[in-house]
């Protein structure tokens, strides 16, 4: 069977744990440290907080912006139930709105329908790893005086108009669970360039602690420490950091590659009568996922037909505002839902081999040229 994604690991991540497993300084420290320093020369921001996963990332930028109870986000329905509850638990409230049709990305004019004056932050999703129309969100945030944060849990190593995904909005949240563009086995980042929300983050991130990062950051701790916020145990552990370093040398690769298979898969599957392509730009993107739509309800007959070849296929995602969670509220969002119908997300990952990318194409192709 092809799974949908699966992690490239090798003998030097294990080496890099078995380094810190040797130490005995698991936790937050100075492979931690090592870490956030190469990301912050790799995205050029000022600030990078290495936590241990995409969803603390997320709840730690929110909470920072430190909103009062029961403000809103407005944030795409059709994302990862992680970017609804990390509103929740900072006790915000999420506001759903559309994505287009053609890139799965923040529709910004179905924000201007939700908006209402409790409206404080736009949450973007970068969808697949394509960066949405950043300079335009930007502008109507600043026009209405929302805060920006951006999940960019699918787009670590892509760009916007060639500047970097991490450096555009108030703070961007990266992913590094298992099946990201790099992996730490879990793991996840806050950036941004603004001093003042770093510095409320840096305790939040060790149980509200101010004085023991820097000292964790040297494989070392404080018996004394100061407590002057409430905080979460979300730091990024040497272990995972360890995993880190090494998937951070191997990017290059793993960009190239899967960016190859995306083209392969774009180039073969267009102009089937009855899928859609989505629009992508690999000059800007790492592509994270690789999704088409099929149209007149067939995508799970595509689905059976491929799985019976062998080829196991997803979903990204079930919407949000179609949870039982958010059925009291629920407003109806006609291209959400019909996106939701027809989207299937095929196999891509680094290790695919052109024999495996030919059997997802061929059997694609088979079901539109015979299943009629
Ligand atoms: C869009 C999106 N946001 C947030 C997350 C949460 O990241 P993590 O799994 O590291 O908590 C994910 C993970 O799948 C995601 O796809």
């Amino acid at each position: 069977m092809i799974p949908v994604q699966r992690p490239e690991l090798g003998e030097d991540e294990l080496k890099a744990v078995g380094a810190v497993f040797n130490s005995r300084w698991l936790g937050l420290g100075a492979t931690t440290k090592e870490f956030e320093v190469r990301l912050k020369d790799i995205l050029g921001v000022k600030h990078v907080l290495a936590v241990n996963t995409g969803t603390s990332a997320l709840h730690l930028a929110i909470e920072a912006l430190q909103l009062k109870l029961g403000d809103e986000v407005i944030v795409p329905s059709l994302t990862f139930v992680a970017s609804v509850q990390a509103i929740l638990m900072a006790g915000l409230k999420p506001v759903f709105c559309e994505v287009l049709p053609e890139t799965l990305n923040l529709d910004l004019e179905s924000v201007k329908r939700v908006i209402t004056p409790r409206a404080r932050v736009i949450m973007p999703v970068h969808y697949s790893g394509l960066a949405c129309e950043m300079d335009e969100i930007l502008a109507y945030a600043k026009s209405r005086q929302l805060r920006v944060v951006e999940d960019a849990a699918h787009a670590f190593g892509s760009a916007y108009k060639g500047r970097k995904v991490g450096t555009l909005g108030d703070l961007t949240c990266f992913s590094f669970d298992p099946i990201k563009n790099i992996t730490c086995g879990e793991g996840g980042a806050v950036t941004t360039d603004n001093d003042e929300l770093a510095g409320i983050m840096i305790p939040k991130r060790i149980l509200g602690i101010e004085n023991d990062t820097w000292s964790r950051y040297r494989n070392e701790r404080n018996w004394s420490y100061e407590v002057v916020t409430p905080g979460y145990r979300y730091h990024l552990p040497n272990i995972n950091a360890a995993i880190g370093l090494v998937q951070l040398d191997k990017m290059g690769r793993f960009r190239e590659r899967k960016s190859a298979i995306v083209r392969r898969y774009d180039e073969a599957l267009a102009g089937l009568d009855g899928l859609s392509l989505i629009r992508r730009n690999l000059d800007d993107t790492f592509p994270f996922c690789y999704i088409v739509r099929i149209l007149r309800g067939r995508r799970n007959a595509l689905a059976a037909h491929l799985k019976a070849l062998g080829v196991i296929t997803g979903v990204h995602y079930i919407p949000n505002h179609l949870q039982p969670l958010f059925q009291a509220q629920r407003q109806p969002l006609p291209v959400t839902e019909q996106l939701f119908e027809e989207i299937i997300t095929l196999p891509l990952f680094y290790e695919m081999t052109d024999g495996e990318v030919e059997q997802v194409v061929n059997g694609v192709r088979t079901f539109f040229t015979q299943a009629k």
